[in-house]
């Protein structure tokens, strides 16, 4: 099995694709650490250990930051993830697990430190926890396997931002974390927009879901009911878009995609802050702020039936 650190904010979707990650064979989730985003550090820390007792997950929890590196904190998305980040189904007032004594950046560090060239990085949230440690100690490039991201829009299928017409939102709640993630030389695969929009799981698939699966079925369930309504009265989409389980269904199987390398960069101020633009390796072009920048793979297609039978089949 491959050896994971999933960073992440639950979260709705984050508590599902947590789920994808402990419940598949190919994977051994060795951290998770949280980040602001969903909902303030406190809550997505509260929320990763609450599914860490509810589900038996023998993974550590590793609290990280609780603002981006530059910009100030933003109101947390309520609307879309509820007041308690999980769709305000009742949570217990007395939480069990604790979390580690290591920040998440740096629990990042020793864990890729003491298991060279194995760590993959599921990051799914903001990228702060990741560029504080790669701030810290640069040195972890070249000992980290791969790191799979949610998050960016490249402006394929039709899809562009969430936040702002070019902007998704882990990427322009911390551009300049994004932007110092892409580029350092690690192997990044980005799963973007583009695809996790195109895989939509119908409120069908949850009810088949939730027949089929026990307790965790249930659950799932329970916590997508608020970002379903979310998602029908902003967008008239009937069911859920899968963001962050794309990323695992990405470590999971890689020929579920297609991908594009090319340098990224990410804008950082002004009226586009937060896009992502990729320059695509397969042309020529003169000297520009994309040079000298490594290649990293974007996800450009993905087959969201294939994906969703495997999310189902695990589950
Ligand atoms: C991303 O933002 C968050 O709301 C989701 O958890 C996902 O990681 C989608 O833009
Ligand atoms: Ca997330």
């Amino acid at each position: 099995p491959k050896k994971v650190i999933y960073d992440t904010d639950p979260g709705v979707d984050d508590a599902m694709a947590l789920l994808f990650l402990e419940y598949s064979p190919d994977v051994d989730l060795v951290g998770i650490t949280t980040v602001l985003g969903n909902h303030t550090i406190e809550t997505t820390t509260r929320n990763a250990l609450f599914l860490k007792d509810y589900f038996a997950i023998a993974a550590p929890v590793a609290q990280g930051a609780g603002r981006p590196l530059v910009l100030e904190p933003t109101v947390p998305p309520t609307y879309v993830h509820g007041e308690n980040g999980l769709g305000d189904i009742p949570l217990p007032d007395v939480i069990q697990s604790r979390v580690h004594d290591l920040p998440a950046h740096e629990f990042i560090i020793k864990t890729v430190r003491d298991n060279p060239g194995e760590i993959t990085i599921v990051a799914v949230g903001r990228m702060t926890n990741l560029a504080l440690a790669l701030r810290q100690d640069p040195g972890i490039v070249p000992l980290v396997r791969e790191i799979v991201i949610m998050g960016g829009a490249f402006g394929f299928k039709g899809h562009s931002g969430n936040v702002t017409p070019v902007a998704e939102a882990n990427i322009i709640g911390d551009p300049h974390a994004a932007d110092e993630i892409f580029a350092a030389a690690w192997p990044i695969v980005v799963v973007g927009l583009d695809v996790t929009q195109e895989a939509v799981m119908t409120t069908a698939y949850l009810e088949a879901l939730r027949d089929a699966s026990g307790r965790a079925g249930q659950f799932i369930w329970d916590i997508s009911r608020f970002y379903e309504t979310f998602y029908r009265t902003t967008t008239g989409l009937e069911g859920i878009p899968v963001h962050d389980s794309s990323a695992v269904a990405y470590l999971l199987d890689p020929t579920l995609f297609t991908t594009r390398g090319g340098p990224i960069r990410v804008v950082t101020e002004g009226i586009a802050i937060g896009q992502t633009i990729q320059q695509p390796n397969t042309r020529k072009f003169r000297p520009n702020a994309w040079s000298n920048r490594p290649d990293h793979a974007i996800c450009i297609d993905g087959d969201a039936e294939r994906f969703l039978k495997l999310y189902f089949d695990t589950i």
